[in-house]
């Protein structure tokens, strides 16, 4: 067994932050999106590029309120290996419905109940932040990530279509009614609300 730390992301995590963004990002996508919208992503899209969002966003969150946005890395032994960022649901007609903005894994890592535990660990996070509905929208196409969601309890709420730089790709929205849902049945070690970190067992793949 092999364990990994959910714990909150850093401005210094940046470039592994972005790595781990693009690197994931374009493993799981290829075919999920028109060729060109893919192409132009993989062009324009780099690990440096995305860096800097995620320092600039770490820096200045979201709606200029810390208190309201969650931003998480996975690490092992200094190695980051997967990300999470959540905050107040754009558009949504209550306050309290929060939303997953990016929920990605380094491919290399998948199935070693990283994206489970940053999803939980965000959601307990967003949860002590006021917030009680939870959504994520994921692309119609994205069938793992489908997957995932449904067994971490997603419900499917809606569909939309998302703007991928011209392209506008059908997305299946998912809701959890209370955020807290996702928090509960951790296996492992219980949470520490006044602890930042939280270690958590995995498979070594
Ligand atoms: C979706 C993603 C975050 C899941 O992360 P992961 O670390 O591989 O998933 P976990 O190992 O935590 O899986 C937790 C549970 O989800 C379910 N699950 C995971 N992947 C699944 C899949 N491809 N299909 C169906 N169910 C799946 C399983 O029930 C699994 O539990 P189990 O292993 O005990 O059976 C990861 O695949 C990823 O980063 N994908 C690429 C980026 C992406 O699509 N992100 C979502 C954008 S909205």
């Amino acid at each position: 067994m092999v364990r990994f730390q959910v714990r909150d992301a850093e401005v210094d995590d940046a470039p592994a932050m972005g790595l781990v963004m693009v690197e994931s990002f374009l493993s799981a996508h290829r075919g999920q999106m028109p060729d060109a919208a893919f192409a132009k992503r993989v062009d324009e899209w780099t690990p440096e590029v995305s860096a800097v969002g995620w320092a600039r966003s770490l820096a200045e969150p979201a709606d200029g309120n810390p208190d309201r946005d969650v931003v998480l890395v996975a690490e092992d032994r200094g190695r980051l290996l997967g990300l999470v960022s959540g905050g107040a649901a754009e558009g949504a007609a209550s306050s309290t419905t929060c939303e997953i903005g990016a929920l990605y894994v380094h491919p290399q890592h998948l199935g070693r109940g990283i994206g489970r535990a940053l999803l939980r660990t965000a959601a307990g996070r967003l949860a002590d932040l006021g917030y009680t509905e939870l959504q994520v929208r994921v692309l119609s196409a994205n069938g793992p990530a489908r997957g995932f969601y449904e067994a971490l309890g997603g419900h499917e709420t809606g569909q939309a279509v998302d703007d991928e730089e011209g392209y506008l790709l059908p997305v299946t929205i998912y809701g959890w009614t209370d955020v807290k849902d996702l928090d509960r049945d951790e296996p492992g070690p219980r949470r520490d609300r006044g602890s930042r970190a939280r270690t958590v067992s995995g498979p070594i793949i």
